[in-house]
């Protein structure tokens, strides 16, 4: 037997003021099934969640629902664990950041980093909406961008051409909350000091505390240089009041992780545990967080830098998930693929998505899809037609309507041997958190038990009864295999292995060596597990698609994940998805045909070519790096198609006043050009 290990894991806390997505739903069956594979093997494993309640955009939908913001977080805190529970998260405690537990930890930890002059204060400008008295973080911010000019575009970047900037450069800017023009206030904010942390982190984040993917991510936010955190918001703010400091409240992120802490803490009170145990800077228990990549920056830095000076352990690893798109697209709610968790749950079978996700899950950050087909398609051949299919084949020739004794002997101890001792190789995936080998290994365990049965066709032999205990021996066998097969799964599918429990009148559990169940009395088959129909999947679209329609007219824009370190989205940038747009959005862009009068080398520019391009009514200098591809002759003459109302841009070289269309990879550029007809200025849309 190996050794008992300790391990505290959690997942990210879902914010208090939305429903859970089938996003979260990734990230939460991930942890889950991991903790589920540690609690069978024997381990002291517990999972802790909570609700993050704090922060403007919970006070702001509080308020925009007319109720107070604690009635607001205690309705969805139920939300939350209805969800959790319907999708069989086995979490041993769910809580609250906003708890006794957590204030305590909150304000002990802060008054540490103080004490160890970890804390900055300085005054800041910000811009602050002079109707409602709050201050605006970015996200409450839109106007006109500075570089495109497009309307409506949020206060740090805009989603049409990709700039970054401070709300202060918007054209026109608006408090999204009241509509009034934002003014510049003055106000005194605290800092941790990350900065003083950077060579103790250059070494934990290369630890193994991280996968080196994402050491690799960190570690060009570690060479850029670290900022200064700001941990502290004015009032009105909904969260904990700064001890000794009125009127200001720890930023949300500053308690949130601390948030794991207080929900632990709640869960040893209750079941008299050492919570030191786990949390002090000796500790031997491990510590695992469960978190999607946006949210790198607040575990892998803050986190440890603040457990670090307050005193505590640091995590042993932070298990970085990437993000779900469906049918390989962002989730989107003109599409429908938006998907609630709860819509999901009032049309198909949470181990269906169990399942999916699992099989498709690595240690790696990169996103998930969730390919609906293949979804249908997946589950139905490997649960129903691989896994379930071997225990309903065989319970017939050996239950009878009350049940039936298995063999006393294996009929095949080879086939035996490989099911059963495959477990050492999947429960390192397993560990590894390498859920698709693993199932990828128990799916080819299912194939060799479904042929063996295939080869000797019992049912054929069951016409003699001469053969009778032939194919008792047989059909053992072939339980005894599913009975393997159930126990390996028991993590991704604990509804079924349930059920298979019953059937096979005993508890499933991960003892290594397995040893198989002979002459034991089992129970009639009952199916386990119906099959995914298409139409099911189509009406929870649809349904999601309506809920959209009916909630649209309620939108607040959710603010908080990306006013900290200006770093969040770093991750996320590394495996883009295309934002998308609407019709209006397109329409904005006036795209026509234009006469490429002249082409011609700009000097020192080793790509660019400067075009005279005749527009029908005017002519327009336009700089073009498809020097590359094309002799300037040649091009003289030429159609194309140009974006005739970008902005002017000034580069290096001279202003360019639009912009020429052309397809281009790293292996070639190919111009536009419209079939022949067409005369310069035609609009094309
Ligand atoms: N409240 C913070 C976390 C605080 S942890 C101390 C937060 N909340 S969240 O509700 O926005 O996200 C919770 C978790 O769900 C995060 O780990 C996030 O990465 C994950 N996901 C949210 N959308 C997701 C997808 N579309 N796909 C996969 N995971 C996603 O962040
Ligand atoms: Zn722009």
């Amino acid at each position: 037997m190996t050794v008992k290990r300790k391990i505290l894991v959690t997942s990210a806390l879902p914010y208090a003021n939305a429903a859970l997505h089938l996003g979260h739903i990734l990230e939460y069956t991930q942890t889950d099934i991991w903790v589920r594979f540690q609690k069978m093997r024997g381990h002291e494993c517990y999972y802790v969640c909570a609700d993050d309640a704090h922060g403007t955009a919970i006070m702001l939908k509080a308020d925009q629902l007319g109720i107070s913001a604690e009635t607001h977080i205690a309705n969805m805190r139920a939300i939350h664990e209805a969800d959790f529970r319907d999708f069989l998260i086995g979490v041993d405690n769910y809580h609250s950041t906003h708890s006794e537990e957590n204030r305590q930890f909150s304000n002990l930890i802060y008054q540490r980093l103080r004490d160890n002059d970890h804390i900055a204060s300085r005054e800041i400008t910000q811009a602050y909406d002079p109707e409602k008295n709050l201050f605006l973080a970015d996200r409450y911010i839109k106007g006109t961008c500075p570089r495109c000019r497009t309307d409506d575009q949020y206060g740090d970047n805009c989603e049409a051409c990709g700039a970054t900037y401070a709300p202060t450069d918007l054209i026109n800017p608006v408090s999204v909350i009241s509509g009034a023009v934002p003014v510049a206030k003055n106000s005194t904010h605290y800092f941790f000091k990350l900065p003083e942390f950077t060579d103790f982190l250059q070494q934990w984040t290369r630890d193994g505390h991280v996968s080196g993917e994402v050491a690799n991510k960190l570690s060009e936010w570690l060479d850029a240089g670290l900022q200064e955190w700001d941990i502290s918001r004015d009032a009105p703010y909904f969260g904990f009041e700064i001890p000794d400091t009125p009127g200001k409240y720890f930023y949300v992120w500053l308690d949130a992780p601390i948030g794991y802490m207080a929900s632990f803490k709640n869960f040893c009170d209750r079941e008299n545990i050492d919570f030191g145990q786990f949390w002090n800077s000796d500790s031997t228990a491990e510590l695992y967080h469960f978190i999607g990549k946006d949210i790198v920056n607040f575990h892998a830095l803050f986190w440890p830098a603040m457990l670090t000076s307050a005193g505590f352990r640091t995590p042993t690893k932070i298990c970085v998930h990437g993000f779900v798109t469906v049918n390989g697209k962002k989730m989107s709610k003109s599409r429908g693929t938006f998907v609630n968790a709860r819509c999901y749950l009032d049309h198909l079978n949470p181990e269906y998505l169990r399942y999916y996700y699992g099989a498709k899950l690595s240690g790696s950050v990169e996103d998930i899809d969730l390919n609906l087909e293949d979804f249908v398609q997946k589950v139905n051949s490997d649960l129903v037609g691989k896994v379930i299919n071997i225990a309903s084949r065989c319970a017939r020739f050996v239950t009878g309507n009350d049940g039936g004794r298995l063999s006393s002997s294996i009929d095949n101890p080879g086939l035996w041997d490989q099911v059963s001792g495959a477990a050492t190789a999947i429960a390192e995936h397993y560990e590894n958190r390498e859920f698709g080998r693993a199932i990828r290994d128990i799916m080819a365990l299912a194939d060799a038990a479904n042929e063996y049965i295939a080869d000797r066709e019992p049912w054929k032999l069951d016409k003699d009864p001469a053969n009778k205990q032939q194919v008792q021996d047989i059909c053992s066998l072939g339980i005894n295999l599913f009975r393997v097969i159930m126990i390996y799964l028991k993590p991704v599918l604990p509804a079924t292995a349930e059920k298979a429990e019953a059937f096979l009148n005993e508890e499933l559990l991960w003892r290594q060596p397995i040893e198989p169940l002979l002459n034991h009395r089992i129970n009639s088959f009952h199916s386990m597990m119906r099959r995914v129909e298409k139409a099911r999947v189509d009406a929870m679209i649809e349904a999601s698609r309506e809920e959209v329609a009916q909630a649209s007219a309620s939108a607040t824009p959710s603010a908080e994940t990306s006013d900290a370190s200006g770093a969040d989205s770093h991750l996320l940038a590394q495996f883009p998805v295309a934002a998308e747009i609407g019709y209006d959005d397109f329409i904005k862009v006036d795209l026509r045909v234009a006469r490429i009068e002249k082409a011609e080398p700009v000097e020192g520019a080793e790509k660019l070519l400067r075009l005279t391009l005749d527009l029908g009514s005017e002519s327009r200098q336009v700089l073009s790096g498809i020097k590359a591809a094309y002799n300037p002759e040649e091009l003289e003459g030429r159609l194309t198609i140009m974006v005739a109302n970008l902005a002017p841009r000034k580069m290096r070289f001279g202003v360019s006043e639009g912009m020429v269309l052309a397809a281009g990879d790293k292996k070639g550029i190919y111009l536009l050009s419209p079939d022949s007809g067409a005369v310069p200025g035609m609009r094309v849309t």
